[in-house]
């Protein structure tokens, strides 16, 4: 059964028919999508990373702060973990802050994300670590995190690392079904530390994600020459514009391209070609921001505890540290 089972998941998991698959879909909805893990090719990814430096995106400056401010306590309020699992960590900077806090104990460190480069990366940032044994889990959140807590040498407490608010680009049902599934993989007593974008500014979230720079709008509209490389499609880049709007009532940044002109794009590899209307927008990204009481809700909705939470009050963003009940 395991065997079929992961049979038909390596079929199912050929990158450029779920890719061609996934567009088709998203082309064929109103308004049109799609889906925000496209935006991360090596170069979105290198885009992402300079995103992060920009001084209006603050959120990988509000948590890296926290986390050196609190990486002993975070580790203590671990309760002497051997296993850590880190979901879509990027270039392992964040972790490093982390393990330099463990005070150089044997540890196993998971890392789960689906860009092979991100995992590169990330193995050569924490060579340096050398009481680590790493994993590396070239797969999605769910997968990885699943095969990580599966494979467990030991029967001490797992630590899952999902920072960044990676969370937030998740819609709330999605949210609220990957946490549960997580849980699921946990045992009693696992920790999940869950870093979270805040509610906060209208003007500010709109300079975050439509930064003077252009260099989110750069990352944004790099989706469509990726599609027109890997799935042979015709978009011109120069007809779309990036443009951000805070939704209050979801509680979220939606990001889009609008057509500059009526125009008929074909994308051959997904098997489709599309008329556009000048103003018609294709939604790229959501990015929702929370209230402090929401992230411990939708903790404990997923059978989570809130064992500390800390903000950063300049950036508004929060580090919230879980506990998996019995
Ligand atoms: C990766 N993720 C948490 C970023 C965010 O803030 O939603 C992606 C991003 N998109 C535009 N700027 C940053």
């Amino acid at each position: 059964m395991q065997q079929v089972q992961s049979a038909a998941a390596t079929l199912d998991a050929d990158p450029t028919i779920e890719m061609a698959r996934e567009i088709a879909e998203g082309f064929a909805r109103r308004p049109k999508e799609i889906p925000a893990k496209y935006l991360y090719d090596a170069l979105g990814s290198k885009l992402f990373e300079a995103i992060c430096e920009l001084p209006w995106y603050r959120i990988t400056r509000g948590e890296h702060s926290l986390l050196a401010a609190h990486a002993g306590a975070i580790m203590s309020a671990s309760g002497g973990c051997d296993t850590v699992v880190e979901l879509g960590g990027g270039s392992g900077e964040k972790l490093s802050v982390l393990l330099a806090a463990a005070g150089g104990r044997e540890l196993d460190v998971h890392l789960v994300d689906i860009s092979p480069a991100a995992l590169a990366q990330s193995e050569r940032n924490l060579a340096a670590h050398l009481s680590v044994t790493l994993h590396a889990h070239e797969a999605d959140y769910e997968t990885g995190v699943r095969e990580a807590l599966r494979r467990r040498r030991t029967d001490g407490r797992a630590l899952v690392l999902f920072l960044g608010s990676n969370i937030g680009n998740l819609s709330p049902d999605q949210a609220g079904h990957f946490l549960q599934e997580l849980r699921r993989a946990c045992r009693p007593g696992d920790r999940l530390l869950l870093g979270a974008d805040l509610v906060k500014p209208e003007a500010e979230l709109l300079l975050a994600y439509d930064d003077p720079l252009g260099l989110t709008a750069a990352f944004n509209k790099n989706v469509l020459a990726r599609l027109n490389r890997e799935l042979d499609a015709d978009f011109d880049l120069l007809a779309f514009d990036h443009c951000v709007e805070w939704n209050p009532a979801a509680s979220r940044i939606e990001v889009y391209l609008v057509s500059r002109a009526d125009q008929l794009v074909c994308i051959r590899g997904a098997g489709c070609c599309t008329s556009i209307d000048e103003g018609e927008r294709i939604w790229t990204e959501s990015s929702y921001k929370y209230e402090p009481a929401g992230i411990a809700e939708m903790g404990a909705r997923a059978g989570f505890t809130v064992r500390e939470q800390w903000i950063e009050p300049e950036s508004r963003f929060a580090l919230t540290l879980f506990e998996s009940e019995s």
